[in-house]
């Protein structure tokens, strides 16, 4: 190992619900024109958390295949990034690190930074491998997005997990320095800890949203980043999939280029083909598209893609990588498109009823009920301890 040994994605893999509603099932209760969530913003159907699901059995099932893959002799830190936590104190992957069996001479940790955080987790990962290129390090960006029954953000809810395990010598992604960053103190979005709902404003997220594009374009470029046309494809964050659409157009005409509809389409629409039906995953959100576009696209080897991070609040960050020859070997394509294809689908009442589910707070031994056909559940509470088992 050198200075200049590669450092980024070795393997990914995501993970979603076991349930699905599609958006006309939701248009037939809400009456708007279902055009409104096929093009107006870009979503067709969301994933739907069953009641023995969160963060950490979509975590674990993400993480899993990697551990299978890789073994577990070189992960010496677990990062799981969120915005749906399940305890203030606790940290979602120690759960995880014990589902998977995962050594005990880890460390473990949880981030917070609304979507943004997946993208500290990955930065922070990169950091721990410069100074250990002999260990990996295994990111996880997992959560279930939930707004009120009825408001403008209910059509943009979804539930994903992705896991990333990075290291020296990728065989996905090299991530390259540097990265433009953009901080500013806004209230677009937020979830204060006594509300199982986030609260937004709407327009004013879409517009921090894009002022943050021109904030981490004008940094990267002062950092010495890549000129923008070098890009060969571009990964944001996608609340919903027409909100990359509106980035791209932003960040295209802020670097002083012109941009035709068609090109635009052509270099994203392979990057929204799993978030259009899992719907918004926060964190995971930017690296689902990822994952679509690695499982869509022809061979991209050597190609750069550009990363744009966003979490409201806000933090965001642009940054590049370059895909590593061979990579289409390491992927998980059959699994990924059978991840969505499989949930079941449901209506509008059953929705309803998920959606407001909320857990005793007595401190009794409550069960939860089997719903989810996945590999991990959250089978319930005892003594305010959350229970998981393999099903
Ligand atoms: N056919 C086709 N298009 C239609 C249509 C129809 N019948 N009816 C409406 N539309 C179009 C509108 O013209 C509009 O398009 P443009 O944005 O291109 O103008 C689009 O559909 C949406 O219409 P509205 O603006 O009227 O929709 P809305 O008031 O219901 O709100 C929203 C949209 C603000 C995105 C809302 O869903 C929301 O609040 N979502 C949650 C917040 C969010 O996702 N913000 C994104 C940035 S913040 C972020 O990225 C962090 C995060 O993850 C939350």
């Amino acid at each position: 190992m050198t200075a200049n040994t590669p450092i980024g994605i070795h393997d990914l893999s995501f993970a979603t619900t076991e349930f699905v509603l599609p958006h006309t099932e939701l248009a037939a209760h809400t009456g708007v024109d279902i055009g409104k969530y096929h093009i107006g913003i870009g979503q067709r159907a969301m994933s739907i958390a069953a009641a023995d699901e969160d963060i950490v059995t979509m975590s674990a099932t993400a993480a899993a295949p990697l551990v299978e893959r890789w073994g577990t002799e070189r992960i010496r830190t677990v990062v799981l990034s969120t915005e749906t936590s399940i305890d203030q104190s606790k940290a979602a992957g120690v759960y995880v690190h014990s589902l998977l069996n995962l050594p005990t001479s880890t460390r473990v940790v949880e981030l917070k930074q609304a979507c943004y955080s997946g993208t500290a987790a990955l930065q922070f990962a990169l950091g721990l491998v410069h100074r250990d290129p002999s260990q990996q390090v295994l990111v996880i960006a997992s959560d279930v997005s939930r707004y009120e029954p009825d408001s403008p953000g209910e059509a943009t809810q979804g539930a994903a997990a992705v896991a990333m395990l990075v290291g020296a010598n990728p065989a996905l992604i090299r991530i390259e320095p540097p990265s433009g960053l953009y901080t500013a103190d806004v209230m677009d979005f937020w979830r204060p800890n006594y509300r199982s709902t986030a609260l937004v404003a709407g327009q004013e997220s879409i517009d921090s949203y894009l002022q943050a594009m021109a904030g981490v374009w004008k940094d990267y470029t002062e950092q010495g980043g890549r000129p923008l046309h070098e890009f060969g494809a571009f990964c944001y964050h996608q609340p919903f999939t027409k909100m990359a659409f509106k980035a791209h157009r932003h960040l295209f005409s802020t670097a002083g280029y012109d941009l035709g509809e068609n090109d635009m389409s052509a270099m994203l629409r392979l990057t929204t083909a799993y978030n259009e039906v899992v719907g918004n995953s926060y964190a995971a959100s930017m690296y689902v598209a990822l994952a679509s576009l690695l499982d869509h696209a022809d061979d991209l080897s050597e190609q750069s893609i550009a990363f744009a991070s966003y979490g409201s609040g806000c933090v965001a960050e642009f940054f590049g990588g370059t895909v590593v020859p061979g990579y289409l070997e390491h992927l998980r394509t059959e699994t990924h498109r059978s991840v969505v294809e499989r949930r079941q689908s449901i209506d509008y009442a059953t929705y309803r009823t998920l959606h407001q589910r909320s857990l005793p707070e007595d401190g009794g031994h409550h069960m939860t009920p089997r719903q989810t056909t996945g590999p991990f559940r959250f089978a319930g509470l005892s003594g305010h301890k959350r229970l998981y088992e393999r099903s």
